[in-house]
């Protein structure tokens, strides 16, 4: 992404300091913008990955905030802390995730709970918060959520995930919709399998990765910047006619392997 496409622009980034939102984060902090790196759990791991970004290549500013995305106040505050350090929001990337691996005949009324109150609760009340704010402030502004190839594509032993991801796929379009009056884009980015800790288990399986590369036209995972890249070229101005629907970045995946 050109350095300066996200010039003096304030983003959120959920779940911003690991995997693909870490990617995002900084793809965004080179292109100009401040980040806002939402993390939940370890203090040291979001510091530690803010000042990563610090120094070459870095011209925007990154701090970090933990919000646990599935309650509704702290998605709030999230965007409050954003808006009390820069004066307004412009762009949220909703990309906090989590899966299970369980099929529909062992999923947990706990583990379905967990899945969809991060992945679809999650992106659903921190949209409307971002929304709110992009409103009172006249109007404008970008949600990106970071969905999946599931959210058209059935994974089976991973099905609270799936309901997830279709979930987001249609809040993508539906919130498209409503919000465009406002000159509010809303943009789905479906990554298929990408080097992060959330297929730790595939990547540490010498079989399941030689399964998967083969399965990919491009004859890889996904490294995360791969999709960062992506996030922060649709949430620019060069995207600017991008409304209600979901770019696919999964080298081919989708089209290649039903049933995966
Ligand atoms: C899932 C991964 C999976 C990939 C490709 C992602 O959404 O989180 O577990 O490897 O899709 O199937």
């Amino acid at each position: 992404m050109g350095t300066g496409a996200l010039e003096g622009k304030t983003v959120i980034v959920t779940g911003g300091d690991t995997g693909i939102g870490a990617a995002i984060a900084t793809s965004a902090a080179r292109a100009g913008a401040h980040v806002i790196v939402d993390y939940v759990g370890s203090r040291d791991v979001a510091d530690a990955f803010v000042k990563s970004l610090e120094g070459p290549g870095a011209t925007g500013t990154v701090q970090a905030f933990e919000a646990d995305v599935s309650k509704v106040d702290q998605v709030q505050d999230l965007v409050a802390e954003a808006v009390r350090r820069y004066g307004r929001l412009d762009v949220l990337v909703n990309n906090a995730g989590i899966e299970t691996r369980q099929s529909l005949l062992e999923t947990t009324e706990a583990a379905y709970d967990r899945v969809l109150g991060v992945d679809l609760k999650g992106a659903f009340f921190a949209a409307q918060a971002a929304a709110r704010q992009f409103v009172a402030q006249g109007g404008g502004g970008v949600i990106v959520n970071i969905s999946s190839v599931h959210e058209d594509w059935p994974m089976p032993g991973n099905a609270a995930y799936c309901v997830a991801k279709g979930g987001m796929r249609m809040l993508t379009r539906n919130s498209a919709v409503e919000l465009g009056p406002y000159g509010i884009r809303v943009v789905g980015v479906a990554p298929g399998a990408v080097n992060t800790p959330i297929n730790a288990e595939t990547v540490a399986d010498p079989a399941a990765m030689k399964r998967l590369d083969a399965a990919i036209p491009l004859g890889k995972m996904a490294e995360p910047a791969q999709i960062g890249d992506v996030v922060a070229f649709l949430a620019s101005d060069a995207a600017s006619y991008v409304t209600g629907t979901t770019v696919v970045v999964d080298g081919g995946l989708m089209q290649s392997s039903p049933g995966l």
